[in-house]
Order: C-alpha cells, then sequence, then structure tokens
C-alpha cells in the first residue's frame, strides 16, 4: 500500500466543492486542511468535511511537513504567486484554470516546478469526462488524419459570474476569453494534439454587460457598475503546422441557448468529428456515399472535476507526467493573451511562445 498523500485546498469557495469528492474517492489522498482568507467561512468548512487544520495564511499549509499537495482554488490573479511559493517548499500542485493569465507568469511556474521536480497540474476538467476521453482516443488513432481546421465556442445567453474574482480585470486577469475561453479552446488543442500557436487576430469587448442597468449577471444578480473585462471575444488563430481555428467566446448575448452552448467541430484530411456529441463524419469513396458513427461506449468516470484529482493523485503514486502538463497550458494562454493583444494593436499579432 503506497502513502496516503496528504491535500491542502487553499480557497475553499465554490469550485473546491467539486473538488473534494474526488480526494475523497482517491484511494491515495485525504484533505487534512483548508486555508481561505475568509476566516468567517473556515470553521463551518471544516466540520462540514472533518479537516482540523485551518488557516488564513496559506504560508502555513506550504510549510506543513505533512503535506503532500496543494490545491490552488482562489481567483486567477492568486494563481501563480501561491501555486510558486507550494512548489518551492517541495509539494506537488494542482491549480484552477487559467494556470496563469499571462504565459509570462505560466513560464515562471514551470520553472519552479522543474526546480521542485514535484507535480504541477491544471485543472481542466472537461479534459476528464468520459466522451472526452473516448473521442481523444479515437483522434489518436489517426481516423481524422491531418486536422487542419477547428471551430469552437462556448456561449452563454445570460450568465455572466458576478463575483468580483471574475468581473474585475485585478482579480481574474479577464472575462469570459480566460474564464470559459481557457476551457474550450484547452480541449480543442488537446484534440488537435496541441499544435504550435504563432498568430491570433482577436477581439475582445463588452456591447452588452456595460449597457446601462439592461442587463443582469447569473441568476439575475446586479452587474456591479466596476464590471471592467470583456463579454465577449472572438479569434482567428494560426498554427506553426499551417492548421487554423476559429474560436468564440461569451458571458452574454443573444444566441439560442437556454445554459450554455459548448461545442466544437474538427475538420481533417480523412474525416471532421463533433464534441461533445463524439460523431465522426467521412466519406466512402468506393461506394460514394457519406459515412457517420458516433462513439457510444465511454470510459466510466466520476464527475470530471471529481475525476482529475483522482487522476492527480494516481500520477503521483505512479511517477507518471502530470494529467495536464503546465507547458500545454502555457500554449492555450499565449492564444488567449493574443487576443487581448490584438484587440488592443486592431491587428493580427504574431504569438511569441
Ligand atoms: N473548472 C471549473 O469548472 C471552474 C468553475 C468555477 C471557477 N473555477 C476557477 O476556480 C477559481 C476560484 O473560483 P471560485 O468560483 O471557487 O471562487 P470563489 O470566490 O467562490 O472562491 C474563492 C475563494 O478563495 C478565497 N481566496 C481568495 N484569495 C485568497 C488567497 N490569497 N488565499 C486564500 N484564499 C483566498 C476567497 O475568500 C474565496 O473563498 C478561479 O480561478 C476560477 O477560474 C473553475
Amino acid at each position: 500500500m503506497s502513502k496516503i498523500l496528504k491535500v491542502g485546498i487553499v480557497g475553499v469557495g465554490g469550485i473546491s466543492n467539486t473538488h473534494l469528492p474526488g480526494w475523497k474517492a482517491s484511494p491515495h489522498a485525504e484533505i487534512v486542511a483548508g486555508c481561505d482568507l475568509r476566516e468567517d467561512i473556515l470553521p463551518d468548512w471544516g466540520k462540514d468535511h472533518d479537516v482540523k487544520k485551518l488557516t488564513s495564511n496559506p504560508s502555513d499549509l506550504f510549510n506543513d511537513p505533512d503535506i503532500d499537495i496543494i490545491d490552488v482554488c482562489v481567483p486567477n490573479m492568486y494563481h501563480a504567486p501561491l501555486s510558486i511559493a507550494a512548489l518551492e517548499a517541495g509539494k506537488h500542485v494542482i491549480c484552477e484554470k487559467p494556470l496563469a493569465p499571462k504565459p509570462s507568469d505560466i513560464q515562471k511556474m514551470i520553472d519552479a516546478r522543474n526546480k521542485s521536480g514535484k507535480l504541477l497540474m491544471t485543472a481542466q476538467h472537461f479534459r476528464f469526462q468520459g466522451n472526452s476521453k473516448a473521442m481523444k482516443a479515437e483522434i489518436d488513432q489517426g481516423t481524422l488524419g491531418d486536422i487542419y481546421h477547428a471551430r469552437s465556442w462556448m456561449l452563454r445567453r445570460w450568465a455572466i459570474p458576478t463575483g468580483s474574482g471574475f468581473i474585475l480585470k485585478k482579480n481574474s486577469g479577464g472575462g469570459p476569453c480566460i474564464d470559459i475561453g481557457v476551457h474550450i479552446l484547452d480541449l480543442t488543442l488537446w484534440f488537435m494534439g496541441n499544435p504550435n500557436p504563432v498568430a491570433v487576430s482577436g477581439v475582445a469587448a463588452a456591447p452588452l454587460a456595460k449597457q446601462d442597468g439592461s442587463f443582469t449577471g447569473w441568476g439575475h444578480s446586479e452587474i456591479p457598475k466596476e464590471f471592467d473585462v470583456e463579454d465577449y471575444a472572438a479569434a482567428f488563430v494560426r498554427f506553426e503546422n499551417g492548421a487554423t481555428l476559429v474560436l468564440e467566446v461569451s458571458w452574454l448575448m443573444h444566441h439560442r441557448t437556454t445554459g450554455e452552448d459548448m461545442q466544437m467541430w474538427l475538420y481533417g484530411t480523412k474525416a471532421g468529428c463533433h464534441w461533445p456529441k463524439c460523431e465522426f463524419l467521412w466519406d466512402d469513396k468506393e461506394n460514394k456515399s457519406f459515412e457517420e458513427k458516433e462513439l457510444k461506449n465511454f470510459p466510466e468516470t466520476l464527475e470530471a472535476h471529481a475525476q482529475e484529482c483522482v487522476e492527480f493523485a494516481q500520477a503521483i503514486v505512479d511517477g507518471a507526467p502530470s494529467p495536464v502538463p503546465p507547458e500545454q497550458s502555457k500554449q492555450v494562454m499565449s492564444i488567449l493573451d493574443g487576443i487581448y493583444q490584438s484587440q488592443s494593436a486592431g491587428k493580427e499579432v504574431r504569438i511569441d511562445q
């Protein structure tokens, strides 16, 4: 029986609740500590999860020799400093998405990971759904041939998360471009085999959220006046291998969806496919017919946020690579950061990796 890895969560707010079932289900991990700047929520959280070590100072967790894994669940702008401090203290780190809003900060996290010899993983939970795993396996068999174009979108009709961790640039680093763009883009690049992006032409603006009193946020909460990020973004991306991608994301748009419309098409030289349907389309040249198949047998998984925690602990125990390497997250963020740069420049920008 291998050692049970002890986990400390930094930031016991919304998303941490989706990680807890994973730590509880893992045969290799156990949650032992929680940290949050809000001391008022810690006692109840500790009671609910039977966790005794509670603190408002993240360093207490980093300096605790008993703790092996730090789970970073705070707003985006604090991911890099906390993850780097945890790695420097010799902890493995799983960090919520986006790893950091700036690619240069992700590079600093990679440097800290390299020095520490520990694992660093981005919590990109969509990769851990059964349908994503099945589609990745099928694509990796070469079913699509060379993927030369992709179309990806994640569009909400009326769902701005109005918390200050999301709508103030100083906390989030940006709006839906990095909040939800990071989900669909990470998944798309992963399916494409993570080609190297070289140029982006993009737009990021707030045509609806800044209209006086016309719109509300998630659950009809007020959009704070201080809202200073975009409400939609769109981009055309070129990759080193010649492939291209069209990306569209929004928290607020007059789009036909009850909640969220998240999908992608990948087009290859042998076939095309759609996620999340897991539908593959191709031509049978001999019979001159259009063919299609839908993948039906998905690997069984826990809910995806829980599954990613289980697989992170498993990778540590197995001495395996990070299930979501930070190098791939840097690639994703260089595109999303490129959208903001292109918006400012008013033209296509080159991406420096
Ligand atoms: N993967 C997903 O599906 C998903 C969904 C929502 C949010 N997220 C990500 O999770 C992160 C947190 O979002 P959330 O919805 O849980 O926010 P939240 O506001 O509900 O929780 C964040 C918690 O962190 C605490 N905190 C802030 N700064 C801190 C610090 N320096 N040290 C310790 N505690 C600190 C806050 O007091 C709060 O309790 C964000 O990066 C967000 O992008 C991911």
